[in-house]
């Protein structure tokens, strides 16, 4: 078990009900500082609520979380200022250029012009986009529109990076050239939580992963582990079991 000293997310017992609906029942879950950490689960299963609630976005029925060391109903504003995110749907402007995004959201951060061009600059040589800062977004390929995207969020230098489905609909070459990228910026120091419907993808960058199921958390552990505990041979297999599902003969 993670100590909370070294989390950068904890997470106790978060409910979170829409109306008659309850999207998270008692999620209780760490992700240790510097981790790449997975939320795994079939549609509906309540991963993106969990990210709009650490990430500010929406209040908590119940239960407690924090981001970074802040708590994410007493300190919304701290928590705000060190997490980034990369939603589930884009937010590229497509008619800027690859700069002016970069910049653009630099000013969301209140960062000088000229700091935003140095660390845009610098985001955008990391993602191997350093020639394409004058493109239009729009004639960007998915995939390389989607590092654009990673690089956006983060301009201010998040500690917590929050990345919902960042490869859905790329190709595999797409994909693992954004595993490389989520992999450097992990090594940079940024604790990377996301979500993906791509078992192999978890299994290949996730440290860890929590599965869940209904608004619940079915397992947690490194996929590895998961694998050992539940006899599997693949992560697919464990996420079946774990969602009480079948495998297809
Ligand atoms: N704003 C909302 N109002 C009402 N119900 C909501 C709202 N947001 C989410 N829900 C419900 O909460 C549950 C969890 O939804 P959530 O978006 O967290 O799932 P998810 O795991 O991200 O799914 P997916 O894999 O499809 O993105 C679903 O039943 C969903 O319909
Ligand atoms: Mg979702």
């Amino acid at each position: 078990m993670t100590s909370s000293a070294d989390a950068a997310v904890e997470v106790i017992g978060l409910r979170k009900d829409f109306g008659a609906t309850r999207a998270l029942d008692a999620a209780t879950f760490n992700v240790a500082r510097g981790e790449i950490f997975g939320l795994l689960g079939p549609n509906g299963a309540g991963k993106t609520t969990t990210m709009r609630i650490l990430l500010t976005l929406l209040k908590p029925t119940a239960g407690t979380a924090r981001v970074a060391g802040h708590d994410v109903t007493g300190e919304p504003v701290a928590v705000r200022e060190r997490v980034g995110w990369v939603p589930q749907e884009h937010t590229v402007d497509p008619l800027l250029t690859v700069m002016e995004n970069m910049t653009f959201m630099g000013g969301m951060y209140h960062l000088r012009p000229i700091a935003a061009r140095r660390q845009a600059a610098q985001l955008l040589d990391l993602a191997g986009l350093a020639g394409h800062g004058n493109k239009m977004a729009k004639v960007l390929s998915g995939g390389t529109r989607r590092k654009l995207e990673l690089a956006m969020s983060l301009m201010h230098v998040p500690a917590v990076l929050f990345l919902d489905e960042p490869t859905v609909g790329l190709d595999i070459t797409a994909r693992r050239d954004l595993w490389a990228y989520v992999r450097q910026v992990s090594g940079q120091g940024t604790t990377v939580v996301l979500t993906t419907h791509y078992l192999e993808e978890a299994d290949a960058l996730c440290d860890r992963v929590a599965i869940i199921d209904r608004g619940r958390i079915q397992a947690t552990g490194a996929p590895g582990e998961l694998k050992i505990a539940y006899r599997a041979s693949s992560l697919d297999e464990v996420f079946l079991a774990a969602t009480g599902q079948e495998l297809a003969a």
